[in-house]
């Protein structure tokens, strides 16, 4: 199987979509993002992140009145977040299909160096879901700003448990373009900041 053309084009052609027109997404292409974060890479296999499908239209509207409490919190100290700056929208959790994202600290490894390899292996799915998301023709955001506890309160998961976000997806309703640092910027050859790539 050659898929090298087509996970290029998917990678680059992927945004994030943070308005949404409304329609059902059929439950199986629901599974299908699910399926694409559970076979996202963990720490020895220890699958250490946990999804919730939030299907439910009250708990989406509890979500909804967080997402704005969150981001009215973060403008007490940040301008951006005010409703009227360049990060004031509140993201949509009620149009699109709402995945929360946790990650069970229970489920990692000890080792040398730091332990939230748990975390990022929920980071890994959420990668996975927005591709697969991409590659089935919905738009998609993960939304990582919320006031995380009283997220786990409303979802009802355990306090000890890493809230990483909501991914959310569906019918988008915008084609943002966005663009990225080149390579160059990016990518040292050998040590920092090394020599040029070519
Ligand atoms: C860890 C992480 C957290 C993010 N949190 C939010 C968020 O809370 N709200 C939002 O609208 N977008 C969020 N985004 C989306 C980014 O703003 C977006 O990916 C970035 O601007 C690049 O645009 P692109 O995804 O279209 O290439 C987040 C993305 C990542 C990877």
């Amino acid at each position: 199987m050659d898929v090298r053309g087509s996970i290029g084009a998917l990678i680059r052609t992927r945004r994030a979509v943070r308005a949404f027109k409304p329609g059902m997404v059929p439950d199986a292409d629901v599974n299908e993002v699910l399926e694409a974060a559970r076979w996202a890479p963990s720490p020895a296999n220890r699958q250490p992140a946990r999804f919730i499908w939030v299907k439910s239209s009250s708990v989406k509207r509890e979500l909804q009145e967080l997402a704005r409490e969150s981001k009215e919190l973060s403008a007490y100290w940040d301008p951006i977040f005010r409703p009227d700056g360049p990060s004031g929208r509140v993201n949509d959790l009620e149009t699109p299909e709402v995945i929360a994202v946790l990650a069970d600290p229970a489920k990692s490894l000890t080792n040398v160096h730091a332990d939230n390899g748990f975390e990022w292996a929920a980071a890994m799915a959420i990668y996975a879901m927005w591709l697969r998301a991409h590659s089935l023709g919905y738009g998609g955001v993960f939304v990582q700003h919320w006031i995380t506890e009283k997220a786990k309160k409303i979802l009802n998961v355990p306090l000890s448990w890493t809230f990483l976000g909501t991914f959310t997806f569906g019918h988008a309703a915008e084609a943002p373009t966005i663009d990225r640092l080149p390579l160059d910027q990016l990518v040292s050859v050998d040590r920092y900041p090394g020599r040029p790539r070519t």
